[in-house]
């Protein structure tokens, strides 16, 4: 088959959603995995120039958003027990509606159809009941997009994977479907290792699995994936975010949820200060994470008129979210398309994990100077209750000792009654005690905010927004950063010395750190363009003239223009640029 791409010729009517497939499968940057038993949707297979191109976004994404704050790295597993998932709410929640086509028997998610056939937005399908989404098929006359089959009715299914941990049937685990559950698990020890400080950002970058029911968007929808969590900690008394200072004036694109329900489409151009003081971001640290993932989307290589922050309407967020972001890119094909999610988990999942292991992950912070506080305890009045509750006295105490005294006190005064399950109790049932204690400081659960992004899809959204066409070739104009290579070095021919002297250069260049790329075959046109394709941004070449006077020539990927700089001086020059020290243009000048 002769492709396209190496005949330097375009098809028109390929979207660029297709060429960067096709560029994408033929250089190696990521191709659907399984080819050779005819595939399997929603796995994904990163070769050489993707597997170094992923690597490179985790990088900027460290050097983004780990550096500034110090955070903390984690690795834990990815198959879990179905205890965690019980406790954060997933294994009630992490469920997607399904329908079933009775002829040919294929499955879809139901909400996608909605979407395809009936022009339904996410916020209205998300809302829907199984019954109403049944209600909508039929009213919609929505029929197997494969065979124009009739669907049953629809169901939810869940979407992580289950599995069996070893032998034993009851043992049962799910593969995560985020990153971000471990850190809660592993917050006690986790904090201890931090010598406790708050706030505390804590990260994982890993794999994590849905089992997505008709993923068809390559890397976009995924059932294994890999996912950036960052659960930030704070204190919720102490929610200011210090370093907000520096983004007051970014503008951000913004949907807030008002507006999104109105219908409005066009987003607000607000700044962070704004954003924060209309109450359209509720907590500073949100809004922080939300610029600075803004600056990351530029350094891949996404302008600011291509992204955008949406609101998720308090039907569309995940259970654990009191307020949620996505920020999307504007794509070719796909249009809009989520990159990250940014939440507000505040207590919610510590909590949970609390309630379900009975282990305090509270946090507790010493003040400054002991404070003199009143505290309040319960004392249950046997004498009284006995003779009120009889057979469940022993009941009642236990439910005394376990309530949260100031609640007790408070509903007492209020109602003159506290109600602990079906059981009344009355103030002459308890003895409520007042006294002045010294606290040395507090016991609370830190509040969370999320950002969250997906790898994947940010290796799509790099490769597309690096795309371009120039007199017939293509070229992969990706960001100093993120060039999965970021030299190549070719002898002019292969003969008289310059090949061995092209070895030699590029082993220096290795060992000094750099990504660099080989090639003798062919003409040195063609080796040029393969570089464009591969998105390399300097090639350098060794000619006859390198072994008399040591200079080679330099290419610049972007206009093609070439320089002739010392050998010698290669790697400073090569450093300088690719920090963003100097340009293109810089490089054969001497440094004084
Ligand atoms: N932890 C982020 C997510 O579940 O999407």
């Amino acid at each position: 088959m002769i492709l396209l791409g190496e005949l330097g010729m375009r098809n028109d009517n390929v979207t660029r959603y297709e060429a960067i497939n096709e560029i994408a499968r033929r250089r190696g940057f990521f191709w659907s995995s399984f080819e050779i038993y005819g595939g399997v949707s929603g796995f994904l297979t990163y070769g050489p120039l993707g597997s170094l191109l992923k690597r490179k976004i985790e990088a900027t994404f460290r050097e983004a958003f780990l550096k500034p704050l110090k955070m903390l790295e984690i690795e834990s597993s990815i198959i879990t027990p179905a205890k965690v998932f019980e406790a954060s709410g997933h294994v009630k929640s992490f469920k997607e509606p399904m329908v079933e086509c009775s002829k040919c028997k294929r499955k879809f998610r139901a909400d996608h159809l909605l979407k395809n056939q009936a022009e339904m937005s996410d916020s209205e399908t998300e809302k829907l009941t199984l019954k109403q989404v049944s209600e909508e098929f039929r009213r919609h006359s929505i029929h197997c997009p494969e065979c124009k089959g009739e669907f049953g009715q629809p169901q939810h299914f869940m979407t992580m994977f289950v599995t069996r941990i070893g032998p034993y049937s009851d043992a049962v685990g799910y593969g995560r479907p985020e990153a971000a559950q471990s850190i809660f698990v592993e917050f006690r020890r986790l904090f201890e290792v931090a010598r406790e400080r708050l706030p505390l950002g804590l990260v994982q970058i890993g794999h994590a699995l849905r089992n997505e029911i008709s993923p068809r968007q390559g890397p976009i929808r995924l059932r294994e994936f890999t996912i950036a969590d960052i659960e930030f900690f704070f204190d919720p008394e102490n929610p200011k975010c210090p370093l907000l200072k520096e983004f007051e004036d970014e503008t951000l694109r913004l949907i807030p949820g008002a507006l999104k329900h109105q219908g409005v489409k066009k987003p607000l151009e607000v700044g962070v200060k704004k954003a924060l003081r209309e109450g359209y971001i509720e907590t500073e640290w949100l809004a922080y994470f939300m610029a600075l993932a803004k600056r990351f989307l530029n350094s891949l290589g996404v302008p600011d008129e291509k992204q955008r922050f949406i609101e998720k309407l308090s039907w569309e967020r995940a259970h654990y979210s009191s307020q949620g972001y996505d920020q999307e890119v504007l794509l070719d094909r796909l249009g809009w398309t989520e990159v990250s999610g940014h939440n507000y988990r505040a207590d919610y999942d510590l909590k949970q994990h609390m309630k379900y292991s009975k282990v305090d992950l509270q946090v507790f912070k010493e003040y400054d100077e002991p404070r003199s506080v009143d505290q309040l305890s319960i004392k249950p009045i046997l004498s009284n209750i006995g003779p009120t509750f009889k057979k469940e006295a022993n009941r009642v105490i236990e439910l005394i000792a376990s309530v949260d005294a100031q609640r007790f006190a408070q509903e007492i005064e209020k109602k003159g009654y506290f109600l602990a399950d079906d059981l009344k109790i009355l103030p002459k049932h308890v003895q409520v005690i007042r006294r002045k204690v010294e606290e040395k400081g507090r016991k609370f659960i830190p509040h969370v905010v999320e950002p969250s992004f997906g790898i994947d899809r940010l290796v799509y959204v790099a490769l597309e927004f690096a795309y371009r066409r120039k007199e017939d070739r293509t070229l992969l104009k990706f960001p100093r950063e993120v060039a999965p290579i970021q030299v190549a070095v070719f002898p002019l021919v292969t003969k008289g010395g310059l090949k061995k002297r092209a070895q030699e250069l590029q082993m220096k260049l290795s060992r000094e750190g750099f990504e660099v790329f080989h090639d003798e075959s062919g003409s040195i046109g063609r080796r040029y363009a393969r570089a464009d394709e591969a998105g390399i941004p300097l090639c350098i070449t060794v000619d006859k003239l390198t072994l008399t006077d040591n200079t080679a020539t330099v290419r610049d990927r972007n206009t093609w223009r070439q320089i002739r700089v010392r050998v010698e001086e290669l790697v400073h020059h090569l450093n300088e640029y690719f920090n963003h020290k100097i340009e293109f243009e810089d490089l054969g000048k001497i440094d004084n």
